[in-house]
């Protein structure tokens, strides 16, 4: 355990873990985007900045990947805090007004209508549906596609994830709810290659992912894949055979 100060008060917090972690386990709040507890830390939305001051010299630094150290100084909001935290916002809530979690930051922190040129993406590329989708599940189904203002997640190639085992993840822990999922039981779905499928099925649209439910090892009957949600978000590892077998027989 080490000793640091946060926001002026001295806090304990074990040595590996994170200024977020540490100022969360303090009820201190940091703002975030693209943070989960089940997973490791991204750094992508930049939202979570702090100030930190070590030996002397202040710098300002992301907090959920950020270790902590003994005898560090962190300071949650400051005037170059919110500048930063701000700008952040605004740009966000020009790329996606419509953006529920983007509007309330923004109502929030006083950005009203912002400078830059208003788009409408649904998609604020946190990344947390890339990464639950490779760290926690394994399946490696979609990526990160292009560069730049064309960056977006996609599935390889921008045909259809064939990787995609269906249960969901990337649906459920998308902080902009874009992500759209369906379960059909019609006898016929199309494949996005056109090729003609029978039998129900879990479409993942936004990744024109087509998983057909699988029959339970135990009593046989076809069930949709169970979401892994729960498991991810006590940060318990998924139970063997957890896509094998219906919610009934589990
Ligand atoms: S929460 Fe730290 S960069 Fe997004």
């Amino acid at each position: 355990m080490i000793t640091l100060t946060i926001d002026g008060k001295k806090i304990t917090a074990d040595k590996n873990t994170t200024i977020l972690k540490a100022a969360l386990e303090n009820r201190i709040t940091i703002p975030t985007l693209c943070s989960h507890e089940g997973l490791s830390p991204l750094g992508n939305c930049r939202l979570c900045v702090v100030e930190i001051t070590k030996n002397g010299r202040t710098k300002v630094v992301t907090s959920c990947n950020y270790p902590v150290e003994a005898g560090l100084t962190v300071t949650t909001t400051s005037d170059t805090i919110t500048a930063i935290r701000k700008t952040i916002i605004e740009l966000l809530a020009a790329r996606s007004p419509n953006v529920k979690i983007v509007r309330e930051l923004a109502d929030q922190m006083g950005v009203a209508i912002p400078r830059f040129t208003l788009e409408n993406e649904k998609c604020i590329l946190c990344g947390l549906c890339v990464h639950v989708c490779s760290e926690y599940i394994g399946a490696h189904a979609i990526t990160f596609s292009s560069h730049g203002t064309g960056k977006e997640v996609a599935p390889p190639l921008y045909r259809s994830a064939k990787d995609c085992i269906g249960c969901g993840a990337c649906v459920e822990i998308c902080p902009a709810q874009c992500i759209t999922l369906q379960d059909t039981k019609e006898a016929r779905t199309y494949s996005p290659r056109g090729k003609e499928d029978v039998g129900p099925a879990r479409l993942i649209h936004n990744w024109n992912a087509r998983v057909p439910w699988k029959a339970c090892t135990t009593c046989g009957n076809p069930f949709p894949p169970p979401s892994p949600v729960e498991y991810l978000e006590k940060g318990q590892p998924l139970p063997k055979n957890f896509f094998h077998i219906c919610e009934t027989c589990r």
